[in-house]
């Protein structure tokens, strides 16, 4: 008989200590049962009038927030993504596009992901998006992922070549971690793909997908009320944060080489990779 004993506490991601303790359900990951649809495969759902308004009121907003604030990564693949406010983009072209631009593509998933499927498809260069959008009751904060946090939150840093590179590399380092990794794992995504920013020569700039899809993160993030720190590996590794609260400490990067590097050696050293 095969005993199966529960991970520690600390060893917890913090989604899982999520639905722990009894959070929105649509926050607790879920396995994909089935081989989800990519690129081409995936159809362009119905969405209702609703749907598009919400799609335009999120995407106009933000666009209206994010000169001088935004990272011009961020800005360019917004750009090269054809992201427009008059209608919800269709998850095929935007994954055609992404092949073009740096080799990845799109699945289209149900919802928030179980972390072994989530890095798998990382893995294999490929972006799991959601394609429904959030209620207009939660327009402003939605604890759950919808395809404007998918889209426009994440898929613009996909067009950048050392950022496209950092996450494939991610995933592949995430499926071989274990026990106290896990969590220093989660804290890398967190302060870099989640709520990452990046200098540039007028200033800090954003880049990460959890402030650029959210109007009170993005106006919160550069203000003097967060504490930012200049990114160091084994700092991230051990700084914790708060999922369910705007953040006070973020993490300044150099450069995107600079996270490839940082993360190469760290996950070498660890014996991930
Ligand atoms: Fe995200």
């Amino acid at each position: 008989m095969i005993e199966y004993s529960p991970t520690p506490k600390a060893e917890l991601s913090a989604y899982e200590k999520a639905a722990e303790e009894g959070i929105d359900p649509r926050c607790i990951p879920q396995h994909l049962i089935e081989v989800p649809p990519v690129g081409e495969e995936i159809p362009y759902p119905i969405y209702s009038k609703i749907d598009q308004e919400s799609w335009q009121i999120l995407f106009n907003r933000q666009m209206e927030l994010l000169p001088g604030r935004a990272g011009e990564a961020f800005l360019e693949g917004v750009q090269t993504l054809q992201l427009k406010n008059s209608q919800i983009p269709a998850l095929r072209k935007l994954s055609s596009i992404l092949e073009e631009t740096t080799n990845w593509k799109i699945a289209r998933i149900p919802g928030l992901l179980h972390e072994r499927d989530f890095f798998q498809l990382l893995a294999e260069r490929t972006f799991p998006s959601t394609d429904y959008i959030r209620g207009r009751h939660e327009i402003d904060y939605t604890p759950a992922p919808d395809l404007f946090h998918d889209i426009f939150g994440h898929m613009p840093m996909l067009t950048q070549p050392a950022f496209a590179d950092f996450y494939q590399m991610f995933g592949k380092a995430a499926l071989n971690a274990s026990g106290a990794h896990r969590p220093m794992l989660e804290r890398i995504h967190w302060f870099t793909v989640e709520f990452g920013l990046i200098k540039q020569t007028e200033g800090e700039r954003i880049f990460g997908a959890g402030i650029l899809s959210s109007k009170n993160e993005v106006i919160h993030a550069l203000s003097n009320e967060v504490t930012k720190i200049p990114f160091d590996i084994e700092t991230v590794t051990h700084q914790d944060y708060d999922v369910w609260h705007l953040q006070d400490v973020l993490f300044v990067l150099d450069s995107f080489e600079q996270l490839v590097d940082a993360f190469t050696g760290w996950t070498k050293k660890n014996g991930l990779l």
